[in-house]
């Protein structure tokens, strides 16, 4: 096995997808694919196909999308249908791999899976062959391996790789793990199993002691070569290990880890927004690598500082992960063809009646705002190219209020199709916005959180407003983005309503089409 190369095994689509609220459509998924490929990642996890025909139909086109660089990966459990289910979801892959786990930690096989230890081994034997047969690349995860028992877990991995797994995750499924018992569990089993130096050994850390990337990064000094993360660090519950933190400690601090990875680091920024924007998860300010202060330096001496050099203060720079500060790119007299290219060049090649519609918007935002910068086209391409058809469709929105008269919204939406139109008041021009919205819907959904803030700088920038609902206990997130504010919130709060409907949707058909047969998947 190569031993200077870390392998970066993308989940966003899988375990980023199992995010509280967050939840994708197959157009979406495809556009993150093709985002990740450009990134470079080695392998990108698809999804679980078992769990629905929506993710069935995702893996399939990913797969089939995907022919150059990534190879595409499929979630299964340790049971024949899932194994099955994931290589026909595999059939159009150019490199298919296949991920099995089944969990090794004393809870998990006494309360989840009710079987014995000697079952799991017999199981993991039976799967990772059952999925060997199908295709050459086989990863086996112990899930909970950190809980687990070294000297079971040995045997569990022993048997895998003796089946003909290629890759073995030891994940951190709860995000329990310190950095130090990490590093001494990867190098023991690489150092003791027998057929372990054969096999590439993987991490899967979660977040929820806030350690995941030093526990990856841990891993990797115990000798693992891929690790699992995802874009923004998405994931089940506190999320994964981020991606971009992982990848560029590697990289500023080489001459420690002596490790390369094949990211294309300047692709970070843009993969981070096309994944916030698309799942509706805004990105904390502070968050290290893509976020807003990741590069701000607010005090006067480390100003100081940096005017006089800047190594003082700035240990990467931000163009090296894609941020480009502003990057002023077209103005209202650049015509289609300089808007082809110029998203060309983003990496958006849009068809011509694709363009055509973006072209249309985008004049009328260059009316609106004399700068568009690259991250104002992006938010064109991501709003209303990606996004899947809608059940709600914002046509029209008149608000009026001030100090004098009752806040008051005019709202008129397209609802599966035909236009309807309502009028309402509320405590504030958003509140009246809502209520209008929430009755023309026929929606209880109840508001959790508002956040908004500006793309670009400037008061005519495009602001971008994220809402969090919960109906009935289901979470759902939702993004707008215009120049009007007040738009925006409608725009966002249409977006969590539309992806409230689609989870349901999915739920409906799901439990018809595979709790029926007596199971309900979620790894
Ligand atoms: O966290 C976990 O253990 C997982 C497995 C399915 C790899 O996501
Ligand atoms: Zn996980």
């Amino acid at each position: 096995m190569a031993s200077d190369m870390v392998r970066i095994f993308d989940t966003t689509l899988r375990d980023g997808e199992q995010s509280p609220g967050a939840s994708m459509q197959k157009e979406e998924k495809l556009h993150v694919a093709r985002q990740l490929a450009r990134l470079n990642v080695d392998v990108i996890e698809a999804g679980f196909p078992v769990a629905s025909p929506d993710d069935f139909d995702a893996v399939m086109e990913i797969a089939r999308e995907i022919q150059d660089g990534p190879s595409v990966c499929a979630l299964a459990r340790a049971r024949d249908k899932d194994i099955l289910v994931a290589a026909e979801a595999l059939e159009g892959a150019r490199s298919p791999r296949i991920h099995v786990f089944l969990a090794t930690s004393p809870i998990h096989m006494e309360k989840k899976l009710r079987m014995t230890p000697d079952e799991v081994l017999k199981t993991i034997e039976r799967s990772v062959k059952l999925a060997r047969s199908k295709v050459a690349d086989v990863e086996f995860s112990a899930e909970d391996a950190m809980r687990s028992d070294r000297t079971f877990l040995s045997e569990a991995v022993r048997i895998a790789i003796e089946s003909g797994a290629t890759t073995i995750n030891l994940p951190d499924t709860v995000g329990y793990a310190l950095p130090t018992g990490v590093r001494d569990l990867f190098q023991s089993l690489i150092a003791t199993v027998p057929g372990a130096r054969t096999v590439v050994f993987s991490s899967h850390c979660h977040d929820d002691l806030g350690l995941a990337v030093a526990n990856s990064l841990a891993a990797i000094e115990g000798g693992a070569r891929q690790v699992e993360c995802t874009v923004n660090g998405i994931g089940e519950r506190a999320g994964n290990a981020a991606m971009e933190e992982i990848v560029m400690a590697l990289k500023v601090r080489k001459s420690y880890f002596k490790l390369d990875t094949r990211i294309r680091t300047e692709e970070f920024f843009r993969s981070s927004r096309l994944v916030s924007t698309i799942t509706g998860m805004p990105v904390q300010p502070n968050k290290a690598i893509v976020g807003e202060n990741a590069f701000a330096h607010e005090s006067g001496i480390h100003q100081d500082g940096l005017l006089k050099d800047k190594d003082t203060y700035e240990i990467l720079v931000p163009e090296q992960v894609g941020v480009f500060g502003g990057r002023l790119v077209l103005g209202k007299h650049s015509g289609r063809h300089a808007l082809k290219d110029r998203l060309e060049q983003m990496g958006y090649p849009l068809s011509e009646s694709e363009l055509d519609k973006v072209f249309l918007r985008f004049k009328k935002l260059a009316d609106q705002k004399k700068e568009l910068y690259e991250e104002d086209l992006e938010t064109l391409v991501f709003e209303d190219e990606i996004r899947p058809q809608d059940r709600f469709v914002l046509k029209r929105l008149h608000v009026s209020g001030g100090t004098e008269i009752p806040p008051t919204a005019t709202v008129v939406l397209e609802r599966d199709g035909v236009e309807h139109r309502m009028a309402g008041l509320g405590d504030g021009p958003v509140d009246a916005i809502y209520r209008t919205v929430s009755k023309l819907t026929g929606s209880n959904a109840r508001l959790v959180s508002y956040a908004v803030k500006g793309i670009t700088g400037g008061t005519d920038a495009l602001g971008e407003v994220t809402v969090r609902i919960d109906q009935d206990g289901l979470l759902s997130l939702g993004q707008g983005s215009d120049t009007d504010i007040l738009v925006a919130s409608a725009k966002a709060y249409l977006a969590a309503l539309n992806r409230l409907e689609r989870k349901k949707g999915r739920i409906l058909r799901t439990s018809g089409e595979v709790s029926g047969a007596g199971t309900t998947p979620s790894p």
